[in-house]
């Protein structure tokens, strides 16, 4: 089986300093094999220094959001064009914070979405109920909706992932259970595979929401998680590669 993926979202955390210190930390104590699976997302100020210090390592970086539009007048954003001359692999779209603090809709997420794949930085196209639209019941019609409006645009022919992150679970040590995320997975699996037939087995799909060492090892029964997006637990080296190795054992 192919090792988990482990997606470091630092959100607006570490500044150039602190990440350089971390990347250098991380170069030390990854090994041979685990790079490759190993991502960080870094704030966009700490992105040169993150592209310089992770050199040599094997471990790829990427943004928390970027514009669509290439250049221009849009004071404050950031051009898919920019990231991918600084050297991103990934770029998230459509994080709940963003949706919900910045009033995100997914028909901007699907015009993110496609002008990243343009330019080769893979988008990770995040999608997730509250707790409330679970409680009615609502999680099926909610995350498949975000799904297929954000990818409306999709080029299918080029990468993508998907992070599925119950906005519940985010940032609040409640993690989903094993069958509430496996469940979710595996509906997100099936309406790709509706849309893009068997290249959607493919498509790596992510859980994020509160994991932690203690809890990510859980999720290696669920033949539809392919990896994680992380949080909180990203931010120190030895948690984020305890994530990463608690779920890959040897
Ligand atoms: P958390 O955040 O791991 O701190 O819950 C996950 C995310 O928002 O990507």
């Amino acid at each position: 089986m192919k090792p988990l993926y482990c997606v470091g979202n630092w959100k607006m955390n570490k500044g150039p300093a602190e990440a350089k210190a971390f990347c250098t930390e991380l170069k030390k104590q990854v090994r041979p094999g685990e790079a490759p699976y190993l991502v960080v997302l870094p704030p966009a100020v700490s992105a040169p220094t993150v592209s310089e210090s992770l050199i040599g390592s094997g471990v790829r970086w990427g943004a928390q959001n970027s514009y669509f539009e290439t250049k221009g007048a849009f004071t404050g954003e950031t051009s898919p064009a920019f990231l991918q001359e600084m050297g991103a692999a990934f770029c998230l779209v459509g994080h709940s914070e963003r949706r919900q603090i910045f009033g995100e809709k997914d028909e901007l997420l699907a015009r993110k979405l496609s002008a990243l794949q343009a330019v080769g930085v893979t988008p990770i196209l995040c999608v997730g109920e509250t707790l409330e639209e679970r409680q009615k019941n609502r999680t099926q019609e909610i995350v498949l909706g975000q799904l297929q409006r954000g990818l409306a645009l999709v080029n299918k022919d080029q990468s993508f992932w998907i992070a599925y992150e119950p906005v519940w679970a985010i940032g609040t040590g409640q993690v989903a259970t094993v069958e509430q995320a496996s469940e979710v997975h595996t509906m997100i699996r099936q309406s790709l595979r509706d849309s893009l037939g068997e290249g959607a087995r493919a498509v790596p799909l992510l859980y994020g929401g509160s994991v932690k060492p203690d809890n990510a090892s859980g999720f290696t029964k669920c033949p539809d998680v392919n990896g994680f997006l992380v949080g909180g637990a990203s931010l120190k080296v030895e948690e984020f590669l305890q994530i990463f190795r608690l779920s890959n054992p040897s």
